[in-house]
């Protein structure tokens, strides 16, 4: 191949679209950083609500939701893949990684800058059972949370209402108290939200926790390395352009809809059926 050839093979892949997906609305929170950061970027992103929650099934179910959602988003030309997904991240990157070609970028729980920065040495995480339960998530751990104590809560049932669109409900807000409370007994300082779902539950959450506790999640750390891995392969758009962002569900556009208001003039939502 010409140093032409690959100039131009470079610039076609430079067009083509972020690909991002999660099991439901949740990985829309990644999606917002991604589009901030980088706002003239294609994006397409796949929500799997009709099989959310992905925190309860086995890790074979993941790896094989997960194998479908990147081979939907490669047909559709993506450049890169996001799992905007911890529970997907945890359990099926790996596999991904070994199957395809293309960069895949992942989310995991942000312990280490809560680790580094607790005063209390108390930190505490939310996420799911598949999270929390896995390998990947048990080396880092164990990696950074040596001197502190680390106080993991499973938020059962949180993603099935944010699927809902019931973010600031009754019911959430009893489910929010309850899985906080042993938290906050332990003097926590910080809360690790290990779900791209729950950044949807900051306002709520804001309510419930002493205001010395600080909230974190991994948003903005995703879309940094998203820009670092495509300017490392040379796949940045070139060009300022209204960028094509669009949006697929297997499930009800409602939700959707509804976490992406702000931005419903630019986007296209579709259902897609499998
Ligand atoms: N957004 C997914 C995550 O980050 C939710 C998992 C689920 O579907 O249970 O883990």
């Amino acid at each position: 191949m010409n140093s032409r050839a690959v100039f131009i093979f470079m610039e076609m892949h430079s067009k083509q679209p972020i690909g991002i997906f999660d099991s439901g609305v949740g990985g829309t929170s990644i999606w917002k950083e991604i589009h901030e950061l980088l706002p003239y970027e294609d994006t397409l992103y796949l929500a799997d609500s009709k099989n959310a929650p992905y925190g309860n099934k086995s890790r074979e179910e993941i790896i094989s939701l997960s194998i479908k959602n990147t081979e939907f988003l490669l047909e559709q030309n993506s450049k890169i893949i996001v799992v905007a997904c911890n529970t997907a991240t945890t359990n099926a990157i790996k596999v991904l990684r070994e199957n395809y070609d293309v960069p895949f970028i992942g989310i995991e729980p942000a312990i280490k800058p809560a680790a580094l920065q607790t005063k209390t040495k108390s930190i505490g995480i939310l996420a799911t059972r598949g999270t929390l339960s896995s390998e990947l998530f048990s080396k880092t751990s164990e990696a950074f949370t040596k001197d502190i104590s680390v106080m993991e809560v499973v938020g059962e049932g949180l993603v099935p209402l944010i699927e809902k669109g019931a973010l600031e409900s009754e019911e959430m807000l009893q489910l929010l108290t309850k899985y906080t409370a042993p938290m906050v007994a332990s003097e926590i300082d910080y809360l690790v939200l290990g779900c791209s779902h729950y950044p949807y539950l900051i306002p709520t959450l804001k309510k419930i926790l002493p205001k010395e506790v600080k909230i974190i999640d991994s948003g903005e750390a995703v879309a940094k390395q998203t820009k670092a891995i495509l300017d490392e392969n040379d796949l940045l758009v070139k060009e300022s352009r209204p960028p094509k962002l669009q949006f697929y569900t297997n499930a009800s556009k409602r939700t959707l809809g509804l976490l992406l208001s702000e931005y419903s003039k630019k986007i296209l939502i579709a259902e897609k059926p499998f």
